[in-house]
């Protein structure tokens, strides 16, 4: 499969640095509980979390959504619930990239059903062509307009996870 670099890691660095900063200082004060969407997320969030600088508990949630093609299901498969109590606590949900934006719609609602004092999304990636539901990303890492990537978790056909670059598929 013929790729190309979009993101570099260096690129990727900086940014995640950015994003904990923004979040840091947002809920200075707070003690967020940050929820990893399975898979894609783990390596985003994992840096992400090391960079804030306030405490945090961590949790993690699983969701499918693709079978093997690049084109989304549409159906959400809960592939993991989250341990913590969700009652009463600010969450932020953490995900590689949206795109139809039926995933996050799904497990926004799954999440508010447990009455969190708040919820916000950070994305590592908005990809915009495909967006069927509105979802607010508060914190994005980059906007990309198309086309499907792989690396730093995102994968294709559980593929190329492991890349520390992100890559467009060409
Ligand atoms: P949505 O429900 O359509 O917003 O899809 C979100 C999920 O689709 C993400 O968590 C990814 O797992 C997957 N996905 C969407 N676009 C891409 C891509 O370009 N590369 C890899 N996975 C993608
Ligand atoms: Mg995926």
């Amino acid at each position: 499969m013929e790729k190309e670099i979009l993101i570099s890691r260096e690129r990727i660095r900086e940014r995640v640095k950015d994003l904990a900063r923004q979040i840091s200082s947002d809920y200075e004060g707070k003690s967020p509980l940050l929820i990893g969407i399975l898979k894609g997320s783990v390596f985003f969030f994992a840096d992400l979390v090391r960079e804030i600088s306030i405490p945090v508990d961590i949790d993690f949630i699983g969701a499918s959504s693709y079978g093997s093609q690049m084109e989304s299901s549409g159906k959400i498969r809960l592939t993991k619930q989250v341990d913590s109590l969700l009652c009463a606590r600010p969450v932020i949900l953490v995900e590689d990239i949206v795109d139809t934006g039926l995933t996050l719609t799904h497990l926004v609602k799954t999440i508010e059903s447990n009455s969190p004092e708040s919820i916000k999304i950070c994305a590592l990636i908005d990809k915009l062509e495909r967006r069927e539901r509105t979802v607010c990303v508060d914190y994005c890492g980059f906007q990309i307009e198309k086309g499907f990537i792989v690396g730093y978790g995102l994968d294709y056909n559980e593929k190329y996870r492991q890349l520390p670059d992100i890559y467009i598929i060409k």
